[in-house]
C-alpha cells in the first residue's frame, strides 16, 4: 500500500487515478510515500524519512523547497503545459484589457442609474464611448520571454490574432523550439525583444537566474508606453521600478496576476489574484498529470517532468523480480560499490538505468533476485547513498 498526503484542494478527477486497493490518500497520511500539493508552502517539517516524492499539481515549484529536498533524495515533480492553456487564456484576456477602455467602460455603465430609460442611457452611452477607446492587437508586437509550454501557445495565439511575434528563451529544450510557431522571430537578447515589443510578456520559473529580471535598466528599454504582463511570478519583476516606469510614461500598463501591495489602485496597473491557472479544466489537467507522475514513480520508479532528479524511465522486463532504487550524491565510484554488494551477495543485475544531474545520481537496477533487508541495509550505509529502496 503506498501513501500520499495531500494539501489544498486536489481535483477529484486527479485522484481517482491512484486506485483505492493500493494508495492511502489523504491530509491526514502521516510519514507518507509522497505529497501531492497546489499551493500550500512546504518545509523541512514536511519532510519524513520515508519521503519519496512532491508532486505540484502547476508549474512553479517556488512553494517547495526544493534544494533541501533534492539534498534529501526527495524527487519534485510538475506538470508543466498542463495548465499552459488557462494561462494563455488570460494572457489574452490581459492584452485586450490592457489595450481598450473595457474595465473603465463597464465601471461607468454599471455606476449609472438603472431607472434611466433605455434611450436616455444610449444617448448618454453614445456621448461617453469615446472616452473608453483603445487600439487593435492585430498589427501589433508581442515579445514573449520564456518560450516553454505556456509561452508557446501565447505566441502561436498572438500569430492568429495578427500579432507579430517575437521571442526569446536562452535555456529554450529541443522538444520546446519544437513545439514553437515558424512565424515567432528569435530574438538574441532581452534588450532586443524588448525595444520592438507594444506588449512583453513574461513565462519564466521564478529562479535565481531570473530574479528582478525586469528592473529600472531593462525598463528604459521599453518603447514609450508598452504593455508588461506578468503572468509568471512577483520575483521576477522589480516592482518599484515598475512604478517609476508606469509613472514616467516608460510603460503604458503593468498586467499582472501577482500584485504586490504597492501596485494597488494605481491607475496603469491591471491587478488579478493569481487566476491564471484557475479553471476547472486546468485543475483536472494538473491533478492527473501529477497523479500519473506520481504513481509511475512509486509503482516503477520512472522519473517524467521532475524539476530536480533527471528523467529516466526502465521497462520493466520479465526475468527481474526486483527493482532496486538508488539515490546518491553524485560522485565517481558509487554504482561499483552497490553492484559489488549485490555481486557479494550472488544477485545477478538483469537491467539498468543511471542517470545524474547537478548534484545527484537516480539509478534503476533490476535484479533477478530480491534483496534482503540486510543488503539493502548494507547499500543505504554507503556514506554518499541518500536512499535506496525496493520497488
Ligand atoms: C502554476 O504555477 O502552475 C500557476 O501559477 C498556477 C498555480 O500556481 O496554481
Amino acid at each position: 500500500m503506498y501513501t500520499i498526503q495531500t494539501f489544498n484542494k486536489i481535483s477529484e478527477k486527479g485522484l481517482c487515478r491512484l486506485p483505492r486497493q493500493e494508495y492511502q490518500v489523504g491530509p491526514d497520511q502521516q510519514d507518507a510515500d509522497a505529497i501531492l500539493v497546489r499551493s500550500q508552502v512546504l518545509s523541512s517539517a514536511n519532510l519524513n524519512p520515508n519521503l519519496k516524492a512532491v508532486a505540484r499539481a502547476g508549474a512553479g515549484v517556488n512553494n517547495i523547497p526544493v534544494e533541501e529536498y533534492t539534498k534529501q533524495g526527495v524527487v519534485v515533480f510538475n506538470t508543466p503545459g498542463a495548465n499552459a492553456n488557462a494561462v494563455k487564456e488570460l494572457v489574452l484576456c490581459g492584452m485586450l484589457l490592457a489595450s481598450r477602455g473595457i474595465v473603465q467602460g463597464i465601471e461607468w455603465v454599471n455606476q449609472q442609474d438603472p431607472g434611466t430609460d433605455y434611450a436616455a442611457l444610449n444617448k448618454l452611452m453614445e456621448a461617453q464611448k469615446a472616452n473608453f477607446k483603445g487600439g487593435e492587437l492585430a498589427g501589433k508586437t508581442i515579445g514573449v520571454i520564456g518560450l516553454g509550454a505556456i509561452g508557446a501557445l501565447v505566441a502561436e495565439a498572438a500569430i492568429h490574432l495578427g500579432m507579430r511575434v517575437l521571442g526569446y528563451d536562452p535555456a529554450i529544450t529541443v522538444d520546446a523550439a519544437w513545439r514553437l510557431a515558424n512565424q515567432v522571430e528569435k530574438q538574441e537578447n532581452l534588450n532586443s525583444l524588448i525595444s520592438r515589443s507594444d506588449f512583453v510578456t513574461l513565462h519564466l520559473p521564478a529562479i535565481e537566474a531570473t530574479k528582478n529580471l525586469i528592473d529600472g535598466k531593462i525598463i528604459n528599454y521599453f518603447k514609450s508606453g508598452a504593455v508588461l504582463l506578468n503572468y509568471s511570478r512577483d520575483a521576477i519583476v522589480d516592482t518599484s521600478a515598475v512604478l517609476e516606469g508606469l509613472d514616467n510614461g516608460r510603460l503604458g500598463c503593468y498586467v499582472t496576476d501577482f500584485p504586490m501591495p504597492s501596485l494597488l489602485k494605481h491607475p496603469k496597473a491591471i491587478l488579478m489574484p493569481h487566476i491564471g491557472a484557475s479553471t476547472d479544466e486546468a485543475e483536472d489537467n494538473c491533478a492527473i498529470m501529477a497523479a500519473d507522475q506520481l504513481r509511475g514513480f512509486l509503482e516503477h520508479g520512472n522519473i517524467r517532468n521532475s524539476v530536480n532528479f533527471p528523467a529516466l524511465t526502465l521497462e520493466r522486463s520479465g526475468a527481474a523480480v526486483a527493482r532496486l532504487a538508488v539515490v546518491n550524491q553524485n560522485v565517481p565510484g558509487m554504482l561499483g560499490q552497490v553492484l559489488s554488494i549485490l555481486a557479494n551477495r550472488g544477485i545477478n543485475v538483469v537491467d539498468m538505468l543511471s542517470k545524474s544531474r547537478g548534484d545527484i545520481a537516480y539509478n534503476l537496477i533490476d535484479l533477478a533476485g530480491a534483496p534482503t533487508a540486510e543488503t539493502l541495509a548494507e547499500i543505504r550505509a554507503i556514506e554518499q547513498v541518500v536512499k535506496a529502496w525496493t520497488l
